[in-house]
C-alpha cells in the first residue's frame, strides 16, 4: 500500500460510482480519509459507498448529482458540507466520452450532433469548474486543499475517431486546471490535472479498440509495451492530494507509460 496518510480529511470525488472514480474513492478511504461521492447513477452510488465505507470502516456516503447542472451542484455541496464538516481533497473525475454516429451514410465527424457536443462539453468541463467553484466557495476558500482535474491523453493528442468534443474538453480541463490553480493559490489551494493514457478496465478504456488485446493500437505506440492499471493512476492521485505535496500546482501528470512522450 502507499504510505501517504490522509487520516481525518474528507474528501469528494465525481463520477466515483464505477471505473477509475470508484478505484479514487476506494484508495482515499483506505488511506485514511472520509469521502463523499456524486454521481448520475442514483442507486450504484448509494451502493458502492456503502460498500466501501464496510470495507474500510470511514465514512463514505453517495450522492446524486449531475456535474454540469447548477442547481444539483450548488444543493450536492452544500449537503455533503452538512454532513462532512468540510472538505479537503476534490477530485473532478466524472466525465464522459461520445463518438459521431457510425451508421451507414453518416460521417462520425461532419454529422456529429450539437446535442452530443453540448453533453459531452457540460459533463467534461462545465462540470469540473462547476464543483471546484461550489467546493472553495462554500468551504475550502477557508483552510485551503487539494483539487485533481482528471483529464486524459486525449486532451494533448488527437486521433481521428470521432469523438472531436472529447479531445476539446480534455483539452479545456488541462487549461482549466492553469487557470484555477492560479487563481485558487491565494486560498492555499493546489490545483494539478491527471491524465490517464489507456487504463486497462477502465469503462472507456475498454471500449477502445484492440482493448482486450495488451497489444493494441494504443499500447502499441507505448514505451513500456502495455496499457495502465487503476493503482496505477491511484499512485499518481495520492502523490498529488497528500500533504507531502506542498509545491506541484497547476501541473498535468500524465500517466501513460510514457507513450505520449516518444515520436
Ligand atoms: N479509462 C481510461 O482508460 C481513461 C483514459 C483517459 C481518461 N479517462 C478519464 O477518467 C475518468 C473516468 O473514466 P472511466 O473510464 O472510469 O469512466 P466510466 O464511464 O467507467 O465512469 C465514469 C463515471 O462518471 C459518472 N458520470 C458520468 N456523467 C456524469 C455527470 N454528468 N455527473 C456525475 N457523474 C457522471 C458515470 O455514471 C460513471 O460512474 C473520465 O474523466 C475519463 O475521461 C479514462
Amino acid at each position: 500500500m502507499f504510505g501517504y496518510d490522509l487520516s481525518g480529511k474528507v474528501a469528494v470525488v465525481t463520477g466515483g460510482a464505477k471505473g477509475l472514480g470508484n478505484e479514487y474513492v476506494e484508495v482515499l478511504a483506505l488511506q485514511g480519509c472520509d469521502v463523499a461521492v456524486i454521481d448520475i447513477e442514483k442507486e450504484l452510488v448509494k451502493e458502492e459507498s456503502a460498500r466501501i465505507s464496510k470495507m474500510t470502516g470511514k465514512k463514505v456516503k453517495g450522492y446524486y448529482g449531475d456535474v454540469g447542472e447548477e442547481k444539483d451542484v450548488v444543493d450536492v455541496i452544500k449537503q455533503i458540507i452538512k454532513d462532512f464538516g468540510r472538505i479537503d481533497i476534490l477530485v473532478n473525475n466524472a466525465g464522459i466520452l461520445l463518438y459521431g454516429p457510425k451508421e451507414e451514410g453518416n460521417d462520425p465527424y461532419m454529422d456529429y450532433p450539437v446535442e452530443t457536443w453540448d453533453r459531452v462539453m457540460k459533463t467534461n468541463i462545465t462540470g469540473p469548474w462547476l464543483v471546484t467553484r461550489e467546493a472553495v466557495k462554500q468551504d475550502m476558500n477557508k483552510h485551503g486543499g487539494k483539487v485533481v482535474n482528471i483529464a486524459s491523453v486525449g486532451g494533448i493528442r488527437s486521433t481521428k475517431a470521432g469523438c472531436p468534443s472529447y479531445h476539446a474538453s480534455k483539452a479545456g480541463v488541462i487549461m482549466l486546471t492553469a487557470s484555477q490553480a492560479a487563481e485558487l493559490a491565494p486560498y492555499g489551494i493546489l490545483v494539478n490535472a491527471m491524465s490517464p493514457g489507456s487504463i486497462r478496465n477502465g469503462t472507456m478504456g475498454s471500449r477502445s479498440a484492440n482493448a482486450s488485446n495488451e497489444l493494441g493500437w494504443r499500447s502499441n505506440g507505448c514505451p513500456l509495451k502495455r496499457r495502465g492499471s487503476y493503482g496505477e493512476m491511484s499512485c499518481a492521485l495520492l502523490m498529488l492530494v497528500s500533504d507531502e505535496n506542498s509545491y506541484v500546482n497547476g501541473q498535468n501528470i500524465v500517466v501513460d507509460g510514457g507513450w505520449t512522450i516518444q515520436m
